[in-house]
C-alpha cells in the first residue's frame, strides 16, 4: 500500500526524522486556517501540495509556495479538482516554507534479485531525479544493505561517502539511520525522500516523502488499517479483502472462481479466450478470485456472495481441482453456499470438477439438481459455456 505524502510525513514524525510542520485541507477555507497556523512558524510562507498517489506534483503545478493565508487559499482552490496522471486531488497538505539551500536524495527499497535492500542517494536531489539516474547514473550512489546487519554507522558514513557529501556529515548519518528505522519498524517496501533539505540554517529536512507498506505485514502493523484510503477501494475489493480472500475485480460479464493462483490464471485466459472465439468479445472475465486449498462452503459461500453482488456479472465459472480438498467436499459447498445464498444467487453456474473423487462430487451436483447450475466435462468446455451464458444476457 502506498501512502500519500502527509501520512508518510506523519510517519516521518513518529520515527523521529526531522520534518516541518503540515495540515491536511479539504477546501480552500481550510487551507486559509492552516495556514494562518503553519506560516506564523515561517513569515507566512507556507506550500500547498497536492496529495495524490503519484509522482510529478511539482511539474503539473499541483505544489505551490505562497506567502500568505489569502494566497494559500486560491492556490488550495487551483489544485483542489486538479486531475495529476489520473488521480484527482481531494486533499492538499499545507507544509511550513523552507528556506532551501540544497536539495538531496535518499531513498531504501527491497532489492528482490539480490534478496537484499538497497539505498540510494544524490547530492543532487529534487523533481529531475529519473532523469538524473537515466543520463548519469554514477551522480546516484547505491549501496546495498545487508538486512541482517541493517544500516549502522559504518553504513550511514559508507552511504555518505558514496554520495560525496562533504559536511553535514553526521546530520545526513543519523537522517538515514532514521529513515530506515521507519523502513524496518513500519514493514515497509520504499521509504523515499525527494527532496531531503539542507536549509539555510544548516538543517537537514525531509521535505517530501513516499512510502510503500508491504501489506503481507497487516497483522503485526494493526494501525497500518487506518492509513487505507477507503474511498479509492473497489467496493467489491473491500469486501473480499474483509471476507479474507484472493479477489481482484477486472471489467467483464463472466465471474471466476478456482483453486491455486495458477489455476485461477489459466482459467482467466481461457474464458477470455472463448470469449472471443465464441462470442466475438461479448464476453470477457470480470474478476480473479483464488479460493485457495481449503475450498469450505462458507468459503465458496463468501466468493459467490462478492461475485454475484457484481452487477456486471452475467454468469459464473467455477474451475476447481481437487487436490487435498476433494471433488465431492467442494461439490458439497457449492451445494450449501447456493442453499446460503438462497434468492441472492441469480445467475447461472457452469461447474468444472476434476481431481481427487471427481465422481462422487459430480454425483453430489447432479443429486442436489440445482437450476442454476450446469456441469462442464472439461475446462475449455466450462469456459465456452460460461461465455456463452454471458454473452446471451447482455
Ligand atoms: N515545504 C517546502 N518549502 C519550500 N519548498 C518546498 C517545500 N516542499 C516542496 N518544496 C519545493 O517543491 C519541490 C517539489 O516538491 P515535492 O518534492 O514535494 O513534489 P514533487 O517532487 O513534484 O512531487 P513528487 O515527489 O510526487 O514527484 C521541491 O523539490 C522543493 O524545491
Ligand atoms: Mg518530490
Amino acid at each position: 500500500m502506498d501512502l500519500f505524502e502527509y501520512q508518510a510525513r506523519d510517519m516521518f514524525e513518529k520515527h523521529g526524522v526531522p520534518v516541518l510542520a503540515g495540515e491536511v485541507a479539504t477546501t480552500p477555507e481550510e487551507a486559509r486556517a492552516a495556514a494562518e497556523r503553519i506560516g506564523q512558524k515561517s513569515g507566512g510562507v507556507v506550500v500547498v501540495k497536492a496529495q495524490v498517489k503519484t509522482g510529478g506534483r511539482g511539474k503539473a503545478g499541483g505544489v505551490k509556495v505562497v506567502k500568505s493565508p489569502e494566497e494559500a487559499q486560491e492556490a488550495a482552490e487551483a489544485i483542489l479538482g486538479m486531475d495529476i496522471k489520473g488521480h484527482t486531488v481531494h486533499t492538499v497538505m499545507i507544509a511550513q516554507g523552507a528556506k532551501i539551500a540544497e536539495e538531496y536524495y535518499f531513498s531504501i527499497l527491497l532489492d528482490r534479485t539480490n534478496r537484499s535492500y538497497l539505498a540510494m542517494c544524490s547530492k543532487e536531489g529534487g523533481v529531475e531525479i529519473e532523469q538524473l539516474a537515466v543520463e548519469r547514473p554514477e551522480a546516484l550512489a547505491r549501496i546495498e544493505i545487508d538486512p541482517s546487519v541493517g544500516l549502522d554507522d559504518a553504513k550511514a558514513a559508507e552511504i555518505v561517502e558514496a554520495a560525496g557529501f562533504t559536511d553535514s556529515k553526521d546530520e545526513l548519518a543519523k537522517t538515514f539511520k532514521t529513515l530506515y528505522t521507519v523502513y524496518t519498524e513500519e514493514d515497509a517496501s520504499l521509504v523515499e525522500v525527494n527532496p531531503l533539505v539542507k536549509t539555510e540554517d544548516g538543517e537537514i529536512i525531509a521535505l517530501d516523502g513516499k512510502v510503500t507498506l508491504d501489506e503481507n505485514s497487516d497483522f503485526r502493523q494493526p494501525h497500518h488499517a487506518d492509513l487505507e484510503d477507503k474511498e479509492a477501494a473497489d467496493p467489491l475489493e473491500a469486501k473480499a479483502k474483509a471476507k479474507g480472500l484472493n479477489y481482484v475485480k477486472l471489467d467483464g460479464n463472466v465471474g471466476i472462481i478456482g483453486n491455486g493462483a495458477g489455476l485461477v490464471m489459466s482459467t482467466l485466459d481461457v474464458v477470455a479466450y472463448a470469449g472471443e472465439d465464441k462470442t466475438g468479445g461479448k464476453a470477457k472475465p470480470a474478476n480473479f478470485l483464488d479460493i485457495g486449498g481449503g475450498a469450505s462452503a462458507q468459503v465458496m459461500a463468501d466468493g459467490l456472495d462478492v461475485i454475484l453482488g457484481d452487477e456486471q456479472v452475467k454468469s459464473v465459472f467455477v474451475n476447481v481441482f481437487g487436490g487435498i480438498t476433494a471433488c465431492d467436499a467442494v461439490a458439497n459447498g457449492i451445494v450449501q453456499a447456493l442453499e446460503m445464498l438462497g434468492d441472492d444467487a441469480t445467475k447461472p453456474l457452469v461447474v468444472r470438477l476434476d481431481g481427487n473423487n471427481v465422481e462422487e462430487g459430480r454425483k453430489i451436483l447432479a443429486d442436489a439438481n440445482h437450476p442454476l447450475v450446469s456441469i462442464a466435462d472439461t475446462m475449455d468446455g466450462g469456459a465456452e459455456k460460461a461465455a456463452e451464458l454471458a454473452a446471451k444476457e447482455n
